[in-house]
């Protein structure tokens, strides 16, 4: 395992095991990695000869200054966790990466219209900005996203098919505690009770699939009064859209459409989904 802090040092050893034909999978992370990033890696190892893993918390996409500033940072953990399956690791400081304010902009059309896009602005922006920079400082075979940020997947498709790009973008299940609760860096925020409490974003969404015969007025309302009943919940959408193109639908259709709700816990905001 290698550690590298500098792009120049990222493009020289990237260039040399390009020449060697070895194929590179990626896992783009900003730390505080848990069981959901192992499980990118892991699937990024059995896919590739080499994996580079890049942690960086990425400023220009959080729109809340108090989150960027609470955002979990512990490199050496991470370094340790993650050692014995990554080739190698890109760690930079933010000037390494934006020595200059940048400046791309970004359209998304109606996919980065909604949910995530419509309550982040400039979100979606930021985080295809320093997904493309790495691409092009790294340029994997293969990339590696969780379902769990389901929209955040479509967009980076999207951002591949819009420039041509050269890479294969893997979708992965979301990796869930044993109580449901998706796992996220930020459920490091919550205290044990609020995890026991964030456990029922889960059991709803599951009470969600379980009705995913009723019209999707009525799905909503009952996801709705179940959230409202736990006083701690503060619901920011709960949505049910097409699957690839996450428009809001009134049916749903088997395997092709996807539930998705944010929500604040305390002063953590919380996402998750299900394929109904
Ligand atoms: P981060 O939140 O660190 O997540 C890195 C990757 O891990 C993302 O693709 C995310 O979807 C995936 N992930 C997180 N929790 C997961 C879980 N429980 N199961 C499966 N996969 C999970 O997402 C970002 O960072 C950033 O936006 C980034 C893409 C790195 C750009 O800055």
């Amino acid at each position: 395992m290698i550690l590298i802090k500098t792009i120049d040092e990222l493009t020289n050893v990237l260039f040399r095991i390009r020449s060697s034909e070895k194929s590179i999978g990626f896992v783009p992370t900003m730390g505080a990695l848990h069981q959901g990033h192992l499980s990118l890696l892991q699937r990024a190892r059995k896919e590739n000869e080499v994996v580079v893993c890049s942690i960086f918390v990425n400023p220009i996409q959080f729109n809340n200054a108090e989150d960027l500033a609470k955002y979990p940072r512990t490199l050496d953990r991470d370094v340790e966790l993650i050692k014995s399956i990554t080739d190698v690791i890109f760690a930079p400081e933010p000037e390494e990466v934006y020595p200059e304010i940048p400046t791309e902009k970004y359209d998304f059309g109606d996919l980065g219209k909604v949910m995530e896009g419509a309550y982040r602005p400039g979100h979606f922006n930021g985080v295809a900005t320093i997904v493309n920079r790495l691409f092009n400082w790294i340029k994997p075979d293969k990339a590696y996203f969780g379902e769990k940020d389901y929209q955040q997947l479509a967009i980076i498709r999207e951002m591949v098919r819009q420039k041509s790009l050269p890479v294969e973008i893997i979708g992965c299940p979301t990796v869930r505690e044993e109580s449901g609760l998706a796992v996220s860096s930020r459920n490091q925020r919550l205290t044990a009770e609020e995890k026991v409490i964030a456990a029922n974003i889960y059991r709803i969404l599951q009470e969600a699939k379980k009705n995913s015969n009723l019209p999707v007025s009525q799905i909503k309302q009952l996801v709705v009064s179940e959230i409202e009943k736990i006083k701690e919940f503060k619901l920011e959408y709960f949505e049910i859209a097409d699957a690839k193109t996450l428009q809001p639908v009134d049916k749903v259709t088997e395997g092709n459409t996807i539930a998705c709700i944010a929500l604040y816990l305390g002063g953590v905001r919380l996402i998750d989904e299900i394929l109904l």
